[in-house]
């Protein structure tokens, strides 16, 4: 039976990520150092799993837990813009330096596939939508630098070592689990629980940026089949993850109040520094190479995300 190992395991994207393996049947080891991961995230599966709680700028840690493993989900990072532009020298620590331990450790340990969770953000701000594969990414703050020079650093494992690598560039993905009350927490959730509390959310800009806002299910989804596909279909490429269609905040933060019965305006503010204005991609590679489709659109995802808080 193969052996996967998840880092990040205890967050948003990895918790789903490992529940989804281990009631599959796979052997999980799980990573995570509680960062902004949580324990509870596992704790109906904690004793179906391996654990190891270790930091990925911990290069010795990183190398023990890819000890036997075949594959690896690299879902551990610290995310959000703001907190990048805030502290640059943590987020590039975890984010660039402990992906660079990952890579070694697969290298190291001869494990077979590694996927890794990039970002939609690496677009920035230049012209043309949808965002594809091909367009040069134009990164504006710390945070995409950082994944994307992840990014690069797969594509030369595979090309100088073999190791097979995919890119998996996530478009704002939302859902249960993900952490409503943070500082740098995604603006679904805040405006989640804000509303719960009767709180006022508060806009950055107009409210009329938009975004490729992703369901947690087809970001599962597409890292199944990428884990899966045949290499000579993925190795060493990076491919969209999202559902095709951009929905402004303003529209976003509509349909939360309705489906919350929140009547309560927005705050509207300055735009927040590193923001792009639009994010929409196009999903035509990951769809041809994997045969990746969103399989859970976005009013149902609120519906579901909603019901879940
Ligand atoms: C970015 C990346 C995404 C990455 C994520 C990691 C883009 C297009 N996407 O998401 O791929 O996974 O970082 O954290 O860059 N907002 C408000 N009020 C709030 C909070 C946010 O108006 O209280 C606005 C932001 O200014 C932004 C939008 O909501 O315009 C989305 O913000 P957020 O959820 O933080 O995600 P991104 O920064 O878009």
């Amino acid at each position: 039976m193969a052996t996967y190992l998840i880092t990040g395991a205890a967050g948003f994207i990895g918790s789903h990520l490992t529940h989804t393996l281990v009631t599959r049947g796979d052997k999980v080891r799980a990573f995570d150092n509680f960062s902004t991961g949580s324990r509870r995230n596992l704790s109906r599966i904690l004793n179906r799993i391996e654990f190891h709680e270790g930091d990925l700028r911990d290069a010795d840690a990183v190398n023990r837990a890819c000890e036997g493993v075949d594959y690896i989900l690299h879902q551990g990072a610290l995310p959000s813009v703001p907190r990048s532009v805030k502290d640059p020298r943590t987020s590039h620590e975890s984010n660039l330096n402990g992906t660079f331990n990952v890579l070694e450790g697969a290298r190291a340990n001869g494990v077979k596939r590694v996927v890794y969770a990039a970002s939609s953000s690496a677009y920035g701000n230049q012209p043309g939508f949808p965002r594809h594969e091909g367009m040069k990414p134009q990164p504006i703050a710390p945070y995409p630098v950082q994944k994307l020079a992840g990014e690069l650093y797969m594509q030369s494992y595979w090309q100088v070592y073999g190791l097979e690598t995919v890119c998996l560039r996530y478009f704002n993905i939302f859902g249960p689990r993900q952490v409503p009350d943070s500082p740098y927490s995604g603006v679904m959730a805040k405006f989640i629980l804000q509303m719960m509390h009767g709180d006022t959310p508060t806009i950055f800009g107009d409210g009329e940026q938009g975004r490729d806002f992703t369901y947690i299910d087809n970001a599962v989804s597409a890292n199944l089949l990428a884990m899966a596909a045949p290499a000579e279909k993925v190795a060493g490429r990076v491919f969209n993850v999202a559902c095709g269609e951009r929905h402004t905040l303003n529209e976003t933060y509509r349909i939360l109040a309705q489906l919350l019965g929140f009547d309560g305006l927005p705050m509207y503010t300055e735009v927040r520094a590193g923001d792009v204005r639009d994010s929409l991609a196009d999903i035509t590679a990951a769809q041809e190479a994997f045969g990746y489709k969103p399989l859970v659109g976005f009013e149902e995802g609120l519906r579901r995300t909603v019901a879940w808080y």
